[in-house]
């Protein structure tokens, strides 16, 4: 029974393929500050299977940075893993829904004891599990779930926040030692030496996270709840880490953040350098100085804080790609309000009609979210009459899913599911369509 197996495995192949193997055997004291104390007598592997973001995406090379420094190594295929770490996403119902699918999957396959054990004992009891493989529920998910993780799947052995992979080795050796479920969430900032890792899966390109968390709190997004405030790395560590990775022979960055626009940077370093901050402008411009790096874009931008200022640097930075995601959500100001965006529709269009003035050959993108609670069809037209308007280059459309914790999931989540599934086809189909529009006209220029 092969369940999805071999298709995780294709997925994750990137991040396994580099397995270190001549790391030390006994590590009294890693950069991390993280002490081990049982010494090993072979290094477990470790497979990484990651959903979601390229936020977490990145964090994936993150934890498997910190487990190599602490003498685990990456698995070549989930077969031969000792340890099993699912990096999730809780950003929809969905999302969720197909990690604990492929968590039961893996575990019926591979660890069908700990699954019968565990039921028939009662999901949460603290009793030894089985001791190979250990699955790990990580990011999104584990910080939605924290405790509850272990009674919703007897599989799951140890459970991370996204705030407190700089323990994952901990927490790991932890298990190990005692053999009962172990767990890391709550944290309200990462240690810094996560950072201090240099695996990355891709040698061209690579995510480079400028700022973590988020306090925009739209109505709808589990973000904020599970990532936490928003944090701004200083930009000397940014630069350093960009300069790093020009020296593996990356050629091309993507600095991430959920509103990269709001980058604010203040430290004792800037203070000593005569700057009292450091703004994303400001960013862009230092990473553009970065000799060796051929390109690099960021997202994502959020329409109440993208400036023309902002345009302006972009076309000017050579650098810099012509690329901006520019997630507007809804056309509807009822809905944009209800959202708690902080825009209208008409400062949307207008500012992306500024952008692709300001920017030739702007590649603009979006995300919309259509069956807010209390959407109508009036509501909807608004949005769908925007996306004529606009014509993005690539729109990413959801169908509104309501998440524990935010304020949106107080309300009646009262369009029904036929209806969102129908608004979201109409919207993919109409992307479709100017997308052959496009080529058509492409075709006739001769270009
Ligand atoms: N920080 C980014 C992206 C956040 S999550 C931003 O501000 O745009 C990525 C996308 O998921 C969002 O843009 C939104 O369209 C979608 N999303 C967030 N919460 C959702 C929910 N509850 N249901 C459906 N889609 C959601
Ligand atoms: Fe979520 Fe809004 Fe923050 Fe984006 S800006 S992460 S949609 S709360
Ligand atoms: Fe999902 Fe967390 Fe990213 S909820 S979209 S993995 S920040």
């Amino acid at each position: 029974m092969m369940c999805s197996l071999r298709k995780m495995e294709e997925d994750n192949s990137k991040h396994n393929k580099n397995s270190v193997r001549s790391l030390r055997e006994h590590v009294d004291e890693n950069p991390c500050g993280i002490v081990l104390n049982a010494p090993r007598t072979r290094q477990p592997k470790v497979f990484i299977k990651t959903f979601g973001c390229q936020m977490n995406t990145r964090d994936s090379e993150l934890v498997a940075g910190v487990l190599l420094k602490a003498g685990y190594q990456l698995a070549e295929n989930i077969e031969s893993a000792d340890i099993v770490l699912f990096n999730t996403c809780s950003v929809r119902q969905h999302a969720e829904d197909k990690v604990w699918s492929e968590i039961g999957c893996y575990g019926r396959c591979f660890k069908p004891q700990a699954a019968g054990r565990r039921k028939k004992h009662g999901a949460c009891s603290l009793e030894p599990v089985a001791r190979s493989p250990v699955i790990g529920l990580l990011g999104c998910m584990a910080e939605n779930y924290k405790k509850a993780a272990f009674a919703k799947s007897a599989l799951v052995d140890v459970v991370v926040g996204p705030n407190d992979i700089g323990s994952i080795a901990d927490v790991l050796d932890e298990f190990f030692k005692r053999h009962i479920p172990q767990m890391a969430v709550g944290r309200k900032q990462r240690i810094d030496a996560v950072y201090d890792t240099d695996y990355v899966a891709d040698k061209n390109h690579a995510n480079v996270i400028i700022m973590e968390g988020c306090d925009n709190f739209c109505s709808y997004c589990i973000v904020p709840y599970v990532r936490g405030r928003e944090r701004s790395r200083p930009a000397h560590e940014i630069i350093r880490e960009i300069e790093g990775l020009v020296r593996k022979g990356v050629k091309e960055v993507t600095l991430l953040g959920q509103n990269v626009n709001s980058y604010t940077a203040h430290s004792s370093w800037l203070m000593a350098h005569g700057r009292k901050k450091i703004d994303f402008i400001d960013l862009l411009k230092m990473v553009n100085e970065v000799e060796g790096l051929e390109k690099f874009d960021f997202v994502t931008s959020h329409p109440k804080d993208a400036s023309e200022e902002l345009f302006r640097v972009m076309r000017e930075l050579p650098r810099c790609k012509k690329f901006l995601h520019l997630p507007v959500q809804s056309g509807s100001d009822r809905i944009l309000k209800l959202m708690n965006r902080g825009y209208t529709r008409e400062h949307y269009i207008k500012l992306v009609k500024k952008a692709k003035e300001i920017i030739p050959g702007l590649r603009l993108t979006t995300d919309v979210l259509v069956g807010f609670p209390g959407e109508t069809e009036a509501d909807f037209q608004d949005t769908f009459d925007l996306m004529k308007e606009v014509e993005f280059s690539a729109a990413y459309i959801f169908k509104y899913s309501p998440r524990p914790r935010t304020k949106a999931a107080g309300l009646a989540d009262d369009v029904p599911q036929p209806v969102k599934k129908e608004r979201n086809q109409k919207l993919l189909e109409f992307q479709k369509s100017l997308h052959k529009k496009k080529s058509m006209y492409i075709c006739q220029d001769g270009r």
